[in-house]
């Protein structure tokens, strides 16, 4: 039977990626959008690599857990449907806003032969040699990857809480700290 609540270890790992990851964005949009104001030496720019490049090693252990322990079910009050939803939403969070948008900031800084500095503390090693060729298109995924997971996360933020505000079930809870959710949530 599965539990009724994530393990402790999955809440860390979640609520620490997701720190990460929306500090992330909105540093690596203000890198882009204030870059006179704020960003003049690219400072901004070093600091949304440093932290967003841990995700790529966080992503590790979070996926190697997962697979190793099962989440609480969802309500029985969900149909099948919203169930079906539930586990392609949280799939393409995995795939795509923490696989998918880290590797191809890595993509990009690797074909302009930009260095990222892992936590300001050693260098990830580039995954291509430098190509010119390529800047634009690499500069493009990581763009568009950006803003359509930064949807989707918006999406993923507003259905956790619509589940704790109008259905009252305990899928938020589930996923709170110390608390494990009421009996019920099978
Ligand atoms: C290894 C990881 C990553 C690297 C190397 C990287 C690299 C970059 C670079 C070089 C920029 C341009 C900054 C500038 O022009 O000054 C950028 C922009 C951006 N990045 Fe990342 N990034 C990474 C991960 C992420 C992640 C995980 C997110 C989301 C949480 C993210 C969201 C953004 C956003 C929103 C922008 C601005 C996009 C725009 O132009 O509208 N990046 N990133
Ligand atoms: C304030 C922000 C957030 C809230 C309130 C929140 C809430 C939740 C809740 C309640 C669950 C459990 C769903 C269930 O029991 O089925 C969950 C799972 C998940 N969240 Fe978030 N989340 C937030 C931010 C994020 C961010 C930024 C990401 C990644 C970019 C993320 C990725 C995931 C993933 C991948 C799962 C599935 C976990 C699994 O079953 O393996 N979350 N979140």
């Amino acid at each position: 039977m599965s539990e009724q609540h994530y393990t402790k270890t999955a809440k860390v790992l979640h609520w620490l990626m997701a720190a990460i990851w929306i500090a992330a964005w909105f540093l690596g949009a203000a890198a882009v959008y204030m870059r006179d104001a704020w960003n003049p030496q690219h400072g901004l720019t070093f600091v949304h690599k440093a932290l967003a490049s841990t995700l790529l090693f966080l992503i590790v252990i979070r996926v190697a857990w997962r697979l190793t322990h099962a989440g609480p079910g969802l309500p029985d009050s969900m149909s099948p449907l919203m169930r079906r939803a539930a586990g392609l939403g949280h799939l393409a969070l995995y795939a795509v806003a923490l696989v998918g948008l880290p590797l191809s900031g890595w993509f990009w800084s690797s074909v302009a032969g930009k260095p990222i500095m892992v936590l300001g503390l050693f260098q990830l090693p580039p995954l291509t040699e430098p190509a010119k060729a390529y800047y634009d298109l690499a500069k493009q995924i990581h763009v568009v990857l950006a803003w359509g997971t930064g949807a989707l996360v918006l999406g993923h933020v507003l259905v956790a809480l619509k589940h704790h505000f109008v259905d009252r079930d305990g899928v938020l809870r589930g996923m709170l700290p110390g608390s494990s959710a009421p009996a019920g949530r099978a």
